[in-house]
């Protein structure tokens, strides 16, 4: 079988198929390899190890209703159920082998998270339904369109609601996805769009997209929403983990993580 990774065009249904059956695959070896550092109620934003209560990005208040999308394992939903029972919560991913890993964390716990099958790009949830729509890096990067991933958000969320997401740095894209000194030279342009693309005998069976930063604020702003922050999150000197590409070492000098904070314009209810 020929195994092959690179830059390649790929279509936005070769994405969904080749990531929804590659997730579904990697569910429990992901959590096997990340869920330490996660950990099963933890809410973190990504490699460098912030989490939602250091940031408090989402912003919650007392009778929103949140929703999670590219969830995975629902940690960080896991961990809203079990400090919020003010809030309304619902988890939601692609890969039925992510929301199986989920349902097994929450065998035995006392309230376990309400799980959802579907596309980010797609949601199953009437228009202005919800406060908070939110995902750390799922989604975004692994569709072919995320500009209507931004848009079905913008739907779902009532005036005033907010959508946080959080998704590779833009500018890792020039740089080898190595942890090491190797990774700290440019070898390809920031501004090359092409999908990086795995395939395994001419099946396609990982793809992830890469849109710069100006791309990401010009979605968020054709979404019909307010960009609110571009949250950059500096490496931590508490942290010493490597996570595939993302090391102490590119963390000091380069950003790893980029968190967009957007807001729907209206006014929240009862405002
Ligand atoms: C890197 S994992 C992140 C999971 C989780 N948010 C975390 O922090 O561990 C990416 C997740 O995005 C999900 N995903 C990929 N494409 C998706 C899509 N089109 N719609 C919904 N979820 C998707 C994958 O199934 C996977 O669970």
């Amino acid at each position: 079988m020929t195994l092959d990774a690179g830059r390649r065009p790929a279509s936005t249904t070769e994405t969904r198929d080749a990531n929804r059956a590659w997730w579904d695959a990697e569910a429990e070896d992901y959590h096997r390899e990340h869920g330490d550092f996660l950990g099963d109620a933890g809410f973190v934003w990504g490699p460098e190890g912030w989490t939602e209560d250091e940031l408090g990005l989402l912003d919650l208040a007392p009778g929103m209703t949140v929703l999670e999308i590219g969830a995975g394992a629902a940690q960080c939903s896991r961990r809203l159920v079990r400090d919020r029972d003010d809030v309304r919560v619902v988890a939601s991913d692609l890969s039925r082998g992510m929301l199986r890993t989920a349902q097994r964390l929450d065998a035995g716990a006392g309230r376990p998270v309400p799980l959802l099958q579907c596309d980010g790009g797609r949601l199953p949830v009437a228009d202005a339904a919800v406060d908070r729509v939110f995902t750390a890096y799922g989604v975004v990067p692994f569709v072919a369109d995320s500009a209507a991933v931004l848009r079905e958000a913008a739907r779902v969320l009532r005036p005033g609601g907010r959508l946080v997401f959080s998704t590779s740095h833009p500018v890792r894209w020039a740089f080898p996805d190595v942890p090491g000194p190797e990774g700290l030279t440019a070898t390809t342009s920031y501004f090359d769009r092409t999908p990086y693309v795995e395939s395994s005998g001419g099946v396609v069976t990982y793809v992830e997209h890469h849109r710069t930063v100006g791309d990401l604020v010009r979605q968020v702003v054709g979404a019909g929403l307010v960009l609110l922050d571009l949250v950059e999150p500096e490496w931590p000197d508490r942290n010493p983990q490597t996570w595939g590409g993302w090391s102490p070492l590119r963390g000091r000098l380069l950003p790893g993580t980029l968190v967009v904070v957007a807001e729907r314009p209206g006014a929240p209810r009862g405002a």
